[in-house]
């Protein structure tokens, strides 16, 4: 797996301490208020996982499965929920937790569902990293641990094809890897 690796883009122990700053941020933003995070699976179950034990907070936790690239390195545009209801999430504080941001098309569509089906007091979008690059739909992300090249990604819960995720890094995947198409079993 260490091979298919071209180099590393952050370390284990540089994303922890990011996200020692990003869960007292938080901590400090919803002191007094009623949290629910949503984390968006499957890409953000490390940075949820890790992040949440960081903040200071009685949060309650959901989450939706939803996707957009279905294997390849380029979202499809087509944003799927696996699962027809929301969370319940009336009259509360929601923070969405995703591991990218990249086209936005996955982010908006979930925070549009929200706001149109949900009725949550506010919603806020938290990210590990944001790609800079022009977006298919703007979205401002409240909080973002880095940001990052137009690279494509794997590792703490990144994908290639559903492999990778459990790289404890993230790092950039050598374009060899993801264009000879399919990956053997
Ligand atoms: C990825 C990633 C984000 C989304 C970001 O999910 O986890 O949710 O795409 O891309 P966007 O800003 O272009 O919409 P994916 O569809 O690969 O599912 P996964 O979380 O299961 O990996």
């Amino acid at each position: 797996m260490l091979n298919d690796i071209e180099r590393t883009l952050y370390h284990e122990q540089t994303i922890l301490r990011r996200l020692d700053e990003l869960a007292a941020q938080i901590t400090t933003d919803y002191t007094g208020r009623d949290l629910t995070v949503i984390a968006v699976l499957n890409g953000s179950l490390f940075f949820m996982a890790d992040l949440l034990r960081r903040i200071q907070l009685p949060l309650r936790l959901d989450s939706l499965s939803v996707s957009s690239y279905h294997g390849g390195t380029q979202s499809t545009g087509l944003v799927t929920f696996d699962q027809t209801s929301l969370p319940d999430v009336e009259g509360r504080h929601v923070l969405i937790l995703d591991d990218i941001l990249d086209t936005g098309l996955t982010l908006n569509a979930i925070r549009d569902r929200l706001l149109a089906e949900a009725s949550p007091a506010s919603v806020r979008i938290c990210v590990l990293l944001r790609k800079e690059k022009p977006r298919a739909r703007e979205l401002e992300a409240d909080y973002v641990g880095f940001d990052i090249g137009d690279e494509f990604v794997v590792g703490y819960g990144l994908d290639f094809d559903e492999r990778y995720r459990n790289l404890p890094f993230i790092g950039v995947l050598k374009p060899e890897v993801f264009s000879t198409s399919a990956l053997p079993d």
